[in-house]
């Protein structure tokens, strides 16, 4: 038997992932932009021994008009990741904390710096989820008239990550001595500029922060085409997926694990986490029950621009028969295997735009699961003993509601078949997960 550990992140999406979430009477309404309700959400999943809790961003509101987007809490009005987490740090003592950054639209330097604050603040507790960015409005908030393609994307996120981890190196654990008797503050040949120069940047180093506890904050990616597979066989730690079912879910986590082995790099110390989005009750048809009552809120205006967002923003889904089967779309430059698997699915099954927008009105599509715990913890149990989950990215519907209702009823069955801790180990967020801390590479010597 390996010594391999289910993981459990929470994903904490505002009000709750499921698109009508907010409309429910039992959820806050004001769950994006009050810290409290972070911490928490923060607070239920530590008290659950989750490994970690996430927060995604992007940097615009989407293409749309006001009148449009007026309806839906997605995305809206959510606190900044770097800042929320700084404060749910100070309220919690184990749990991991994991931000979105993109590396399309920020520089590395803040990137490594901010992380390195963060694994400071939280006692090493930091993790980065590495994202490139495919909203084309957020393009409009930096300079540009239009985002760039999705291989450049890659392109630079592939650069921009080397130069964080360079920049995390630029300190040797240890060469802080602030030696008072010397007067020395930190050891000279400790710190190293990196002298970086490449296609896309060019940056001196060292960094202006001593050596985080992690050494590298963990880095989290979840690009699922074959640039971004790439990009996470070489530089992610953790690799989170959008999978629906066991078959697709094995063969994307042998996909990745082949691909890390490919890059020279240890299977076992990239961990993948697809997301998943659960309704849970004592029995199962109290979870329908929950389940109906939000798929009940979705207006069909939000739902038709839920689909207009993954299919890239720039199609008018309106001048089509909402209940007809979903017409021909082609391509875009934004998330490629979101569109494919959306587009095939409907394809395959003959389902009309309204079918396809309630499948993603709870939690955008990921991996379903309605019904008690036991039926809950097999799903879970199954996907992780078949090899298609190292253990799930958990995006409640409604928070903290449905993340109160996984804690209280999934999480103590999976403790009683012996398939998640009962008490955290180790200190870091690289502890939680089984990941080694990396060895530093000297600058000055590489
Ligand atoms: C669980 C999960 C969380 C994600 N979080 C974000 C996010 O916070 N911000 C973002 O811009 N993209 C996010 N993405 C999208 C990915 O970064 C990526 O664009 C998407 O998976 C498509 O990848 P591809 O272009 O390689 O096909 C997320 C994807 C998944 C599966």
């Amino acid at each position: 038997m390996s010594d391999r550990q289910l993981s459990l992140a929470a994903i904490l999406s505002a009000t709750g992932s499921h698109i009508a979430g907010w409309r429910h009477p039992d959820c806050p309404a004001d769950g994006g932009y009050n810290i409290r309700r972070y911490i928490e959400a923060a607070q239920i999943a530590e008290a659950a021994k989750f490994d970690l809790c996430f927060l995604a961003d992007n940097y615009a509101l989407k293409l749309a008009s006001n009148e449009e987007l007026s309806r839906t809490s997605n995305s809206i009005a959510l606190l900044e990741p770097m800042t929320a987490l700084s404060a749910m740090a100070m309220m919690t003592n184990d749990i991991g904390l994991v931000a979105t950054m993109s590396t399309t639209y920020c520089e590395p330097f803040h990137v490594a710096r901010m992380m390195a604050s963060l694994d400071h603040i939280s006692g090493g507790r930091a993790g980065w989820n590495l994202v490139t960015s495919a909203n084309p409005a957020e393009a409009l908030n930096f300079n540009r008239d239009a985002q760039d393609d999705h291989a450049m994307r890659y392109a630079r996120g592939g650069e921009f990550v080397d130069v964080v981890r360079k920049l995390w190196d630029s300190w040797d654990d240890g060469a802080l001595i602030a030696d008072k008797e010397s007067g020395r503050y930190f050891q000279p040949d400790g710190v190293a500029a990196i002298h970086h120069k490449g296609e896309h940047f060019s940056v001196r180093g060292p960094l202006n922060e001593a050596r985080s506890p992690q050494g590298h904050p963990v880095i989290f990616q979840a690009g699922s085409s074959g640039a971004g597979i790439a990009l996470a066989a070489r530089s992610a730690d953790c690799v989170f997926t959008q999978q629906r079912g066991i078959p697709g879910a094995k063969e994307f986590y042998a996909t990745i694990k082949a691909a890390v082995a490919d890059a020279g790099r240890d299977p076992d110390q990239v961990r993948v986490l697809p997301g998943m989005v659960p309704f849970v009750a004592e029995t199962e048809s109290e979870a329908q029950a929950k389940f109906d009552a939000l798929q009940a809120l979705v207006d069909p205006r939000v739902g038709l621009q839920i689909l207009t967002a993954v299919l890239g923003g720039n199609v008018d889904l309106s001048i089509y028969d909402i209940d007809a089967p979903v017409p021909e779309i082609p391509e875009t430059e934004g998330m490629k295997t979101f569109q494919a698997n959306l587009l095939a699915e409907a394809r395959d099954e003959g389902l009309s735009l309204r079918e396809l927008y309630l499948r993603y009105a709870a939690g955008f599509g990921h991996w379903r699961v309605i019904g008690s715990a036991t039926q809950v913890a097999d799903v879970i149990e199954e996907a992780f003993h078949e090899n298609a989950a190292d253990g799930f990215a958990i995006s409640s519907a409604m928070l903290p509601g449905s993340l109160g209702d996984f804690a209280r009823l999934v999480v103590p069955e999976l403790q009683r078949r012996g398939l998640f801790r009962t008490e955290y180990q180790g200190n870091t967020l690289r502890d939680r997960l089984g990941l080694n801390r990396p060895a530093r590479i000297d600058p000055a010597a590489a």
